[in-house]
């Protein structure tokens, strides 16, 4: 697989059926497309980006070639300052080849241009591919919580700072500056 192939975008509500199938291969508990049309209405839910292999163009086609998702990243934006990263996953034929990679630097250049500073995540100790993925991109273990993972696992808490910026405060403007 060439990565030049590969097409990194925002995800739709078209893409659900996929990204649960995505879901359903990489974790012992998915989101359905119900949880995953949830998140993508509600405006604090996580929203996705996605990794699609472009066809191979073969000729002419008569119709479109079908879109093959085949790696995905969700995240909750809690502007000014986070970035929840929720999953990250690539189907497991298309693992070590760059794919989440590619995610990553999505997910970072989204946060660049928002200006969010920081992005955190929890992960499981056993999980070595994800803990390699998080940190060859700087991010670094912060803490723990006990039992996260249905009592059995703990979790890692593990984050990426960015520079401090400075505090705006709440949504101060001149007049708050009495109270
Ligand atoms: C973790 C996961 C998303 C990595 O996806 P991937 O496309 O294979 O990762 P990439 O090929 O882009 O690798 C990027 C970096 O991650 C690390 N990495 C990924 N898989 C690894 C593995 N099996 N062993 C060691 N390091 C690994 C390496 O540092 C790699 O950089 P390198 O190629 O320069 O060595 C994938 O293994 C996966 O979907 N796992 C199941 C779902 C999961 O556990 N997600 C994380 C939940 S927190």
């Amino acid at each position: 697989m060439e990565l030049e192939r590969i097409i990194i975008r925002d995800a739709s509500e078209d893409d659900i059926e996929q990204l649960s199938n995505i879901e359903m291969l990489c974790f012992s508990m998915p989101w359905s497309p119900k949880e995953i049309k949830e998140q993508m209405e509600s405006s604090s839910g996580a929203r996705f980006i996605v990794a699609e292999l472009e066809a191979a163009s073969e000729g002419a086609a008569a119709e479109a070639p079908p879109k093959k998702l085949i790696g995905s990243v969700s995240a909750w934006y809690l502007p000014p300052w986070e970035i929840q990263i929720g999953n990250f996953a690539v189907l497991p034929e298309y693992r070590r080849q760059g794919v989440a990679g590619l995610l990553m630097d999505a997910l970072l250049a989204k946060a660049e241009e928002l200006g969010i500073p920081d992005i955190s995540l929890e992960v499981r100790p056993s999980n070595a591919p994800a803990l390699a993925l998080y940190a060859k991109y700087g991010f670094l273990e912060e803490g723990r919580r006990r039992g996260y993972y249905q009592g059995k696992e703990d979790a890692i808490i593990m984050w990426r700072r960015g520079p401090a910026k400075e505090w705006k405060g709440l949504g101060a403007s001149a007049q708050d500056t009495d109270r």
